[in-house]
């Protein structure tokens, strides 16, 4: 059986109350802020986020690589940049889940280091905490998730399966052997 944990609406609910933490934190920018979006477990979240942003912003993405089936290699790719020239402005960087806290520090410092925008703030749809590996400051979490435990739905994938499902739950073993068969017969 799947283990709910996140509903549809409880992620409503999340989305309206960090955008409105963002409005907040942005309103008196001078620049216009980026939104970014981390491709491809981050843009759920990204695009119910913005809907609820008042202020005006740009959107961007970008997208690295580091997992592969229920665990993260620890070794990650650039796989697409930036478009927007975001020099001296404020990012919200936007990701489904910080887990290791690895794609976090590699996002933050390339993009600073490439781009120098003003600051960059991160807000993620869940906070992994039980297997953090590096500290991480997340300005604007959304769920805090304590148990080790491998999500899917709501752009968490498995093997890219799963990421269209509207909320973010546990799958269960029956589940993920249906995966795996529908890719070893190549379907
Ligand atoms: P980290 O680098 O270990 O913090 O992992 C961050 C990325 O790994 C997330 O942005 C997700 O794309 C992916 N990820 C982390 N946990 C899960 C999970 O439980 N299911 C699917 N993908 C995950
Ligand atoms: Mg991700």
């Amino acid at each position: 059986m799947q283990e709910l944990i996140l509903s549809n609406r409880q992620i409503e609910d999340i989305c309206k109350k960090i955008a409105k933490e963002i409005d907040l934190t942005i309103q008196d920018e001078k620049k216009t802020p980026v939104v970014i979006g981390v491709l491809k477990g981050g843009v759920n979240y990204m695009l119910d986020l913005i809907k609820y942003i008042e202020s005006p912003i740009l959107t961007d993405y970008i997208q690295i690589s580091s997992w592969e089936g229920m665990q993260s290699t620890g070794i990650i790719h650039l796989k697409k940049d930036l478009t927007l020239d975001i020099e001296d402005r404020t990012i919200i960087l936007v990701d489904d889940v910080i887990d290791s806290g690895y794609s976090y520090q590699y996002l933050k410092s390339f993009i600073s280091q490439k781009y120098k925008p003003k600051n960059i703030y991160v807000t993620c749809l869940i906070d992994k905490q039980a297997e953090r590996k590096i500290e991480v400051k997340i300005d604007f979490p959304g769920y805090i998730l304590k148990e080790p435990k491998f999500l899917m739905g709501y752009g968490l994938d498995y093997k890219e399966y799963g990421r269209n499902i509207g909320y973010v739950y546990v799958p269960d073993k029956e589940e993920i052997d249906g995966y795996d068969d529908i890719i070893a017969n190549g379907k």
